[in-house]
């Protein structure tokens, strides 16, 4: 009988994927004679039986291609919109994957589809995760793949800006994304040597970033470059936040977490509140560019090709010996794989004594703090 793992992509899109899901299926198939299904949209595709086969054909040619081309999508498996309700479709999911006769499930996916993966795996579905998103922001892994290409996008919009913010001697903040973590906001600004840089881990003072701004011009630098991740926010808005969730007795282990979810409307309008504040503390013209989706779109980095491809070929090798229930991961020089329930306990936050933030500092960087 025809040996059978099925592999889905889900959660935002990032490059890499195309590789991981070529290495997988070309290591499977050549070396270890399994037949690949792909479920198109993610875990939806999944709960409506929709697939392709991945045959030699259709993995030739997309090493490069950016997105996925299974298609991705948010949807959960136990909170899924369906004809105007949201229900758990968890058991037509173990269903289908019976009725395929798959002997696995590959799932490519963020902290997200982690949980998610693993809320298949306790159904009894044998599972395997890979880490992807550009947030880096997954437990477990030292870095998921799609944060490289991302981070080079992110820096050729620093550097591209300096010419203009030194031209106009203006005040440009770039908004990256990152989610909940400042990763991206934190290499991007190293990187392209930001003036300030702004992240969720370290809630920042709007006054600390114009007396920085202040400074430079004193020092006789008429521009300045603010690179904020899309989750930072001011301490005042925090604090009060904090301050409403103690009253409120909110048991949460992940307190940065609960603050952000109480704060989420701020966050949709930060970036432009923030320059408004600037340019009126410091009397210097601001302006703003946000980034988003650009991030995230077109053609994987070399780096991001490599490491799907060595995360594809590994995670291959597992199924191959049939280890189930791990996220495959880099660990320094080693890909391992890493029980899913270690992979499902948080977020990996930037931690306040990185290296880089200290570097940062060190180097007069302003953190807004
Ligand atoms: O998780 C990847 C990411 O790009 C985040 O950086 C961002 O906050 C989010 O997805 C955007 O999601 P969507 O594409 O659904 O708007």
């Amino acid at each position: 009988m025809e040996k059978l793992i099925g592999i889905l992509t889900s959660g935002g899109d990032t490059p890499g994927l195309n590789a991981a899901i070529r290495a997988i299926g070309k290591t499977l198939n050549h070396r270890y004679g399994y037949t690949l299904i792909g479920f198109n949209d993610g875990f939806r595709g999944l709960m409506e039986n929709r697939f392709i086969h991945l045959n030699d054909e259709r993995l030739s040619n997309i090493l490069t291609a950016g997105g996925t081309i299974l298609g991705s999508s948010r949807d959960k498996p136990n909170k899924m919109p369906v004809g105007g309700k949201t229900l758990d479709m968890t058991e037509a999911m173990v269903e289908n994957y019976h009725k395929n006769h798959l002997s696995g499930l590959i799932c490519l996916g963020g902290g997200g589809t982690q949980k998610n993966a693993y809320h298949l795996a306790k159904a009894g579905l044998n599972i395997m995760t890979l880490p992807k998103t550009i947030d880096n922001d997954v437990v477990g892994t030292d870095v998921t793949f799609g944060f490289d290409t991302a981070l080079s996008i992110a820096t050729e919009a620093v550097d591209r800006l300096h010419s203009t913010a030194s031209s106009h001697h203006r005040v440009i903040i770039l908004e990256t994304m990152g989610h909940r973590v400042g990763w991206l906001a934190l290499e991007a600004g190293v990187a392209g040597g930001a003036d300030v840089i702004l992240l969720p881990e370290l809630p920042f003072d709007e006054g600390k970033i114009a007396e920085a701004i202040m400074t430079r011009t004193k020092q006789g630098k008429r521009f300045s470059i603010v690179v904020v991740a899309e989750g930072a926010v001011p301490q005042s808005v925090f604090n009060k936040a904090k301050k409403q969730l103690e009253t409120m007795n909110v048991e949460n282990d992940d307190m940065l977490k609960a603050i952000q979810n109480q704060v989420e409307s701020y966050l949709s309008v930060r970036t432009v509140r923030l320059a408004e504040v600037l340019e009126k503390q410091t009397g210097k013209e601001t302006r703003v560019t946000i980034l988003g989706h650009v991030q995230r779109g077109g053609t994987p980095s070399a780096r991001d090709r490599v490491l799907s491809t060595a995360l594809g070929a590994r995670c291959a090798q597992e199924v191959a010996k049939g280890a189930w229930g791990y996220m495959m991961s880099v660990r320094g020089t080693e890909i391992v794989p890493v029980p899913l329930e270690e992979v499902v306990t948080g977020k990996k936050y930037v931690p306040e004594d990185h290296y880089l933030i200290q570097s940062a500092r060190d180097m007069g960087i302003c953190l807004g703090i």
